[in-house]
């Protein structure tokens, strides 16, 4: 069993890693909880419920609320939904939510958790690998139609308990999404990995590497959270890859790509530009490489217009004065935010552009 202490402004928790460990959830929930909630999705339920309701033993007798699965699920409807839930089945300060699912279940069961009674236990059980992203740092929230994750909260969970047996179900583009996020964790931190995860093809993955690779991720996630969790400073350097990201998840319409997908190809602009601008030495060829030999999607980039996804950019919540604040990075393990003017990403978006449709 592998386990990190998470050292919160508000509790410090507890992230564990193993494979099965949903088969003997009991041992790892305080039989101090009179009521549980399980929150999961359609999908996930499916497959993973009843191991989980088994894995709690005679002790609970679980409640349980489906939302459809899909990022459309993190909205006032289903809040809505789940806190009457929470009032039907009449929990109190002294019951427990938990989260069963991929980032989608994490955020809105985690803001439901916040906002219910000003705010009861919850427990992350996250069944995809970008939710080892997701599941640590205590951001949770839901859409508003104008924006992503417009209305949230920080608040932490009192426990994350990882299952890696539920990520052997998961499909290619989410087993890809996740190492996304994966691989923007290892640029933020170490050369010795980023060459490691070089080597490795995302569609034959060992449970140990995957286990490896999670525990590594929430390392560099929890090390900066710590030390900024209301993102004020350092915390910025998570979005590494994620300005062009978002811009091409909105452009191209939510669902058509997976989040961690476009972060992937957001981090190889990333790359880019921190060459041409800091005169980084880092390994771009080679990134791309990998995200070609991988099947990300980055065909796509060549039907989207430049002028179009710049505009998207600078409605990213980091534009300042009009310039907008990139994340870079001087070399690998060495972020920076960087003010970028229009003309240079639009000089930069046209180079990158054509590099990609040379390929
Ligand atoms: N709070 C944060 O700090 C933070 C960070 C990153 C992302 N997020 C949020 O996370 C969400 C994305 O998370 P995600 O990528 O996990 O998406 P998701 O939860 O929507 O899961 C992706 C798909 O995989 C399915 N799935 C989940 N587990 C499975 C399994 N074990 N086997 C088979 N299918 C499975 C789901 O039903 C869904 O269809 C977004 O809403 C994003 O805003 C939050
Ligand atoms: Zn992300």
């Amino acid at each position: 069993m592998s386990s990190l202490t998470i050292h919160a402004n508000s509790h410090d928790y507890e992230v564990i890693i193993e494979e099965g460990i949903r088969h003997e959830l009991l041992n790892y929930i305080s039989s101090d909880y009179q009521k549980i909630l399980i929150i999961t999705d359609d999908k996930v339920s499916n497959i993973y419920l009843d191991d989980v309701i088994s894995g709690l033993g005679n002790e609970f007798d679980p409640h349980i609320t489906i939302v459809p699965a899909g990022e459309s699920s993190k909205s006032m409807k289903q809040y809505e939904r789940l806190l009457d839930a929470c009032v039907e089945a009449q929990l109190d300060r002294r019951s427990l939510i938990l989260a069963l699912g991929g980032g989608m279940v994490g955020d809105l069961a985690g803001f439901v958790a916040s906002t219910y009674l000003r705010g009861i236990d919850f427990i992350q059980m996250p069944t995809t690998i970008l939710a080892h992203d997701s599941s640590v740092g205590g951001k949770v929230a839901i859409n508003h139609q104008k924006g992503k994750n417009l209305i949230g909260s920080f608040y932490n969970p009192v426990k994350v308990i990882y299952d890696t047996g539920t990520l052997l179900t998961l499909p290619a583009e989410e087993i890809r999404s996740g190492y996304g996020e994966v691989i923007k964790h290892a640029f933020l931190s170490s050369p010795e990995w980023c060459n490691d995860l070089f080597q490795v093809s995302v569609g034959n993955l060992s449970s140990e590497q995957i286990k490896d690779d999670l525990m590594k991720g929430i390392k560099v996630k929890a090390g900066i959270v710590e030390s900024d969790e209301r993102e004020k400073g350092i915390r910025r350097y998570l979005n590494l890859g994620h300005t062009l990201a978002h811009a091409i998840e909105a452009e191209l319409g939510y669902g058509k790509i997976t989040h961690g997908e476009a972060v992937g190809i957001g981090l190889w602009f990333a790359l880019r530009v921190s060459q041409r601008k800091l005169e980084s030495s880092l390994p771009v060829d080679r990134y791309a490489e990998w995200l070609k030999s991988n099947h990300y999607p980055v065909e796509i980039l060549k039907n989207l217009d430049v002028d179009t996804l710049l505009k998207r950019m600078k409605w990213d919540k980091k534009t300042v004065h009009q310039k907008i604040n990139y994340v870079l990075l001087n070399q690998i393990g060495a972020p920076c935010v960087v003010g970028l003017s229009d003309q240079e990403i639009q000089t930069d978006l046209n180079l990158f552009i054509k590099e990609v449709s040379a390929t």
